[in-house]
């Protein structure tokens, strides 16, 4: 881990906590900043905090984060050694009653946190291949809307040389009611993420990259 990298990482989430630059942190607890070792090869990229990432200042700690957690232990990929992060740090919400019900961010709130933020956190991790979950992060990383499903488990090769695989956010796995939809999209989504470990070998040329752990 390079020294310059973390101090760099320091530097961005102490400046984004005061972050003003669109109206979400009007209502948002705090920003929530990205988190992982700042010499991660794999950086996920997620939409925005949602209540309980609001609430405890770290990305995906709430529902999606289980999902996200156990999508990627059967992966073979390690959270621990991947960078987590949001497209957007402030959790947008609609008021309704005692709940805070998810806003989609706009063009606007998705580009000026990305250029702000996301761009400095990549500088700084500069990892191997971001994955990005869901529509939101894959706008703010190609710059333009990105169907995910048509491009899922694709790597696109961005001309800023940024290599982003598309697949889907796991709330969207969440929303899912009927068991055999459930269960098929889950699969689905491990052997996306999957990829990353086969992706990374590939290039680093080992049989298993450090950022995987052992499925068997
Ligand atoms: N959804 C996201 O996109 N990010 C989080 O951190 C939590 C839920």
């Amino acid at each position: 881990m390079t020294a310059a990298a973390t101090d760099s990482l320091e530097h961005l989430r102490r400046e984004a906590a005061s972050c003003r630059a669109c109206p979400l942190w009007k209502n948002g607890t705090q920003t929530v900043f990205g988190e992982g070792p700042s010499d991660a090869q794999i950086m996920l990229v997620g939409e925005q905090p949602g209540d309980r990432e609001d609430l405890a200042g770290r990305p995906f700690v709430g529902p999606a984060g289980l999902l996200l957690n156990r999508a990627l232990a059967d992966a073979g990929v390690n959270r621990a050694r991947v960078y987590v992060t949001n497209a957007v740090k402030h959790f947008k919400f609609e008021p309704r009653g005692k709940r805070r019900l998810h806003k989609r961010p706009n063009a606007g709130e998705i580009k000026v946190c990305s250029t702000r933020w996301l761009l400095g956190e990549i500088e700084a991790v500069a990892p191997q291949l971001i994955v990005a979950l869901g529509a939101t992060a894959a706008q703010s990383l190609a710059g333009r809307p990105v169907p995910v499903q048509s491009n899922r488990g694709e790597v696109l090769e961005l001309a800023s040389g940024l290599r982003v695989l598309i697949t889907v956010h796991p709330s969207a796995l969440l929303r899912l009611r009927d068991e055999k939809d459930k269960r098929e999209a889950y699969d689905a989504f491990v052997q996306d993420l999957r990829s990353i470990a086969q992706i990374l070998a590939r290039e680093a040329g080992l049989a298993r990259p450090s950022g995987m752990v052992s499925t068997g």
